[in-house]
């Protein structure tokens, strides 16, 4: 049996006898809250479809086939053939899908095991790809107008209990970092680079002192990819096909020299805080580069696109119908998807190890230890 149908049968026994034994509407009310809920934030990676409710141009989003042909069979908005780190995250822990908060609603409680704020192209800064994405100042917002509905519909002691158990997981930067090479950014021109990252770990920091202030105690956080060399980035110079965009790699290596360290200070200076930290940057690389030693034929070339290894953005016809794509035979040989983003079968390899990882890969919490924590 399948690991994801054990998964759903044990909660739903557990459901069950719980229900059998608690018949009123508050006892209920106490079952959903025991589970820690799953906040989501950041970029593509973790967008499960907020950038089809907003106001952006059809490249930004992902509701175009085969985007969704793996699992759901459909495009949802997930940039991916498949399912994304935090569907196998609220997977592993016992949650349904996370919604993303644009979705109009079905009902009550919706947001009750979660919610996901992330929007495809978003940055820390707001200056980054202004007025196309939910930038991650808004998506605080946006959390901000759940807090609210919750109180209202849980009450303010309940709600404070669902922030402090729910987990806070993070991918935010990426975009930052590329978007100053493809536009005539000011904010890059006239600052250094080492000010640049610091301004992009800045606004990371602030929302998360937000978030804790409103009782959020349990984050989790990847570090920058090597999102030089996916397969976008291997294409930029057409004269060195195949070589990592190299002014971009030096912006992550910084941000991931000083995100570390910004995280053991808020844990000293933070009482109750704690966290969990996935160092992508090696989980991804190796799997670029060794790409057979995880089970996939192709670690450099993406699986939907055009041009030289489908590095051009074209997956579904999302520059328009007249530029064509191509789309690989077996899905399952590829670590990237499109030019950026990454397969299904990559993201359930590297949620588990997010999920359950060695503190060298993920630490100094992985995020079944901050699940299960209970804080007092
Ligand atoms: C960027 O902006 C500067 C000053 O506004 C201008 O001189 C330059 O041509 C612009 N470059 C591009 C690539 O648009
Ligand atoms: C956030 O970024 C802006 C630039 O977009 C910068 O002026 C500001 O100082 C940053 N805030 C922090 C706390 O780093
Ligand atoms: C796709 O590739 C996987 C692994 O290489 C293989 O197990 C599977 O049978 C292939 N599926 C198809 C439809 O060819
Ligand atoms: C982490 O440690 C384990 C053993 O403790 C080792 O097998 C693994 O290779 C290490 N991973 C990394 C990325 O260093």
């Amino acid at each position: 049996m399948k690991n994801s149908q054990l998964v759903s049968i044990i909660f739903f026994v557990y459901a069950t006898i719980s229900s059998i034994g608690s018949i009123n509407c508050r006892d209920n009310i106490n079952l959903v809250t025991n589970q820690a809920a799953l906040f989501v934030f950041g970029d593509s990676l973790f967008d499960a479809g907020n950038n089809n409710y907003i106001d952006t141009v059809s490249s930004f989003r992902s509701n175009i086939w085969p985007y969704g042909q793996t699992t759901f069979k459909q495009p949802t908005g997930r940039i991916s053939d498949g399912r994304l780190i935090p569907d196998f995250i609220a997977e592993n822990a016992w949650l349904p899908l996370i919604p993303p908060n644009l979705q109009p609603s079905n009902g009550n409680n919706q947001f009750i095991y979660g919610v996901t704020f992330a929007s495809a192209g978003a940055g820390a800064l707001v200056g980054t790809l202004p007025g196309m994405v939910i930038n991650l100042g808004t998506q605080v917002n946006n959390f901000k107008n759940v807090e609210k509905s919750l109180r209202s519909e849980l009450g303010n002691a309940v709600t404070k209990r669902v922030f402090s158990r729910a987990v806070y997981l993070f991918h935010i930067g990426g975009n930052d970092y590329f978007y100053p090479f493809s536009a005539n950014s000011s904010t890059f021109q006239s600052n250094s680079r080492e000010k640049f990252v610091d301004f992009v770990i800045g606004n990371t920091t602030s929302v998360i002192e937000e978030l804790y202030e409103m009782g959020g105690r349990k984050f989790g956080f990847l570090n920058m990819g090597p999102y030089d060399c996916a397969p976008n980035s291997l294409i930029r110079d057409r004269t060195k096909i195949g070589s990592c965009f190299k002014p971009a790699a030096e912006l992550i290596d910084m941000h991931n020299k000083k995100f570390p360290d910004v995280l053991r200070r808020l844990q000293s200076e933070l009482s109750g805080f704690r966290y969990a930290l996935h160092d992508y940057h090696t989980s991804l690389s190796e799997r670029i580069n060794n790409p057979s030693k995880y089970g996939f034929k192709e670690g450099k070339k993406a699986c939907c696109g055009s041009g030289p290894l489908r590095g051009i953005n074209t997956c579904g016809n999302r520059m328009g119908p007249s530029q064509s794509y191509e789309l690989c035979g077996n899905v399952t040989d590829y670590l990237f998807f499109d030019s950026s983003h990454l397969t299904e079968k990559a993201h359930r390899q590297i949620a588990e190890l997010i999920w359950s990882g060695q503190p060298n890969v993920t630490g100094p919490y992985n995020l079944k230890a901050l699940f299960e924590l209970q804080l007092t």
